[in-house]
């Protein structure tokens, strides 16, 4: 059966598997055609940098006032998040970001995620028992993928920035250089990650001075950071893919037991691809393709909402049938997705209103539809700590970039001398089939490893594009990337300003477990009460991402940004 008619089989299934009696259908309207790309006409004048810590907006803003545009500033953020914020992201794992050239309209995904060292053997994961080793995927060198995130700041600065290399990682080497005080959220991190981290000496030297984490209000310099930023700055990516910094790292990672060698460093590829564009109530959505999972699940979800009048709907209605939207987009499609030049992918069915339709038509009205009524896929988890930042400039080029390392503090491994703390992204994988990763969930085929493979991401930067008003949106948050871009999208096209949408109360549902995870106060308690009645299993949850945002009004030209109001070391800030 090829995959067309196995995916149209899945709609009618669903369909036919949820006829019940007296459940009436919901009243699905004939979807939108998709729209072409809004032209966003004007330019702001200012500028505008959200991002998860105040020294990294700061950063970008300097290198905005040297002349810069927003990706230099980008590259000014990400090298300084490396310094001050390693437990979510840095030089040692990847990235992915949208990006809007005012000049001529270009859109395009920047994809620096990590890959699979081409010596990748799934046996390193598995432990003699034949159950999923949690510790080789997680910790240490065996969980790092080959970095992208060097690749793709010098790609940024080559290919769409105006100013060299080396300025807009100035401030970054700086910082190293100088040192800052580590914020509560770094330094909670360490104490996290401590007993991992004192497995190997480099790592314990540089998170653990005096055995203990970096104190609070003392300043902490990271000079082996400073020096490879260093050479990336004087010799582009070939100061970190070639030459000595490559040897460090090869170095350290084969003597902890790694498989990498230096020609997976000297293979690394950047890859550019087209943004998956979406259409929802006069907004044009332009969102991460494969291999994340983000935008094919937000596009699919708000294809199914097109069909529902929510506007007019009250809370609980309006709620059970994003709830019942984004149920659906996760059962469908982590079977499917994987790295788009190792997997062949059925996106323009996924991405199809008429799919989406169809899977509407299985909504009930009057009640939750327990996923075990679906039929079952594969589930995957992205991990869980991340970092975001939205960034607009005068001229209005517009770039989101969400960068990781995965887990806290990724693998919590740093390599050597080079003060490169390297990701653990390799847990992104469904590294063993039909076994769970460390938040309990399954992964597919599509998303195996294998030699130079980019793993499955959930990493949503998009753009919002409107005729009157744009956003630049993102956040962190694991799996609930997905569904926290989404609740920011449609908060913004609801007419919430940055801060609004970054304050903005969150739930969350993934298909399996069959539970809505709820942030403290998004649902009053009548809506509460009204979703238990339909069925809803609500469970309470208190980590929730830190999104960034920036937003232009095009009548007014004013620009806000906004940084979650959860975490306090954020900053969004105008120009
Ligand atoms: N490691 C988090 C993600 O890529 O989704």
């Amino acid at each position: 059966m090829n995959l067309f008619s196995r995916l149209k089989g899945t709609a009618l299934l669903l369909g036919l598997l949820l006829v019940a009696p007296g459940a009436a259908w919901a009243d699905v309207k004939a979807p939108a055609q998709p729209a072409s790309p809004t032209l966003v006409a004007g330019k702001p004048g200012h500028a505008a940098v959200a991002s998860a810590n105040f020294i990294a907006t700061h950063a970008g803003l300097e290198v905005l006032a040297k002349g810069g545009n927003a990706f230099d500033a980008a590259v000014a953020v990400a090298s300084t998040l490396s310094v001050v914020e390693p437990e979510s992201s840095g030089l040692g794992g990847g990235f992915m970001a949208v990006l809007r050239r005012a000049d001529d309209g270009k859109e395009v995904f920047i994809d620096a995620r990590e890959t699979a060292p081409a010596a990748v053997q799934a046996k390193d994961y598995v432990n003699p028992d034949g159950s999923p080793n949690r510790d080789t995927a997680l910790n240490g060198p065996l969980s790092a993928g080959i970095p992208g995130a060097p690749a793709g700041l010098a790609w940024l600065a080559e290919h769409y920035g105006r100013l060299p290399l080396k300025t807009s990682l100035a401030p970054a080497i700086r910082t190293a250089r100088e040192g800052f005080e580590p914020d509560p959220r770094l330094r909670k991190a360490i104490a996290d990650r401590a007993q991992i981290i004192r497995r190997w000496p480099a790592s314990a030297a540089k998170y653990l001075p005096g055995g203990q984490p970096p104190a609070e209000g003392r300043k902490w310099r990271d000079p082996d950071q400073a020096r490879t930023l260093e050479a990336l700055a004087e010799h582009g990516r070939d100061g970190f893919y070639r030459g000595p910094v490559a040897e460090h790292l090869v170095d350290a990672v084969r003597k902890a037991g790694g498989r990498w060698t230096l020609e997976d460093l000297a293979a690394y590829q950047v890859k550019e691809r087209a943004p998956i564009g979406v259409d929802y109530r006069g907004y044009h959505i332009v969102t991460a393709p494969p291999p994340s999972s983000g935008g094919v699940a937000i596009a699919q979800i708000l294809n199914m909402l097109a069909g529902f009048d929510l506007a007019h709907m009250d809370g609980v209605q309006r709620t059970h049938y994003v709830i019942e939207a984004m149920r659906r987009a996760f059962r469908d499609h982590n079977d499917y997705l994987g790295d788009p030049d190792f997997v062949k992918m059925p996106l323009d069915m996924l991405l199809s209103p008429y799919y989406a339709a169809g899977l509407s038509q299985s909504i009930l009205p009057d009640r939750a539809t327990p996923s075990s009524m679906l039929p079952v896929t594969s589930l995957f988890d992205p991990g869980m700590h991340t970092t975001h930042f939205s960034i607009i400039d005068k001229d209005g080029n517009m770039v989101a970039v969400t960068s990781t390392v995965n887990y806290e503090l990724g693998s919590a491994f740093v390599a050597g001398d080079t003060g490169v703390l390297l990701n653990d992204e390799m847990d992104d994988f469904a590294l063993v089939p039909d076994a769970p990763n460390v938040y309990g969930l399954l992964g597919s085929k599509a998303n195996a490893p294998a030699p130079g493979k980019r793993m499955l991401s959930s990493m949503s930067p998009s753009l919002v594009l409107g005729k009157d008003r744009c956003a630049v949106i993102g956040s962190p948050g694991g799996s609930t990337i997905i569904t926290q871009v989404l609740e920011g999208i449609l908060a913004f096209i609801d007419g919430e300003d940055a801060a609004q949408i970054a304050a903005h109360k969150r739930f969350h549902h993934q298909f399996l477990p069959d539970k809505v995870f709820v942030e403290d106060g998004t649902f009053d308690a009548a809506t509460a009460e009204g979703l238990k009645r339909m069925g809803y299993e609500l469970t309470p949850r208190e980590s929730w991402g830190f999104m960034n945002v920036v937003t232009w009004d095009l009548r007014s030209n004013r620009l806000d940004a906004a940084s979650d109001p959860r975490r306090p070391s954020g900053l969004g800030k105008v120009q």
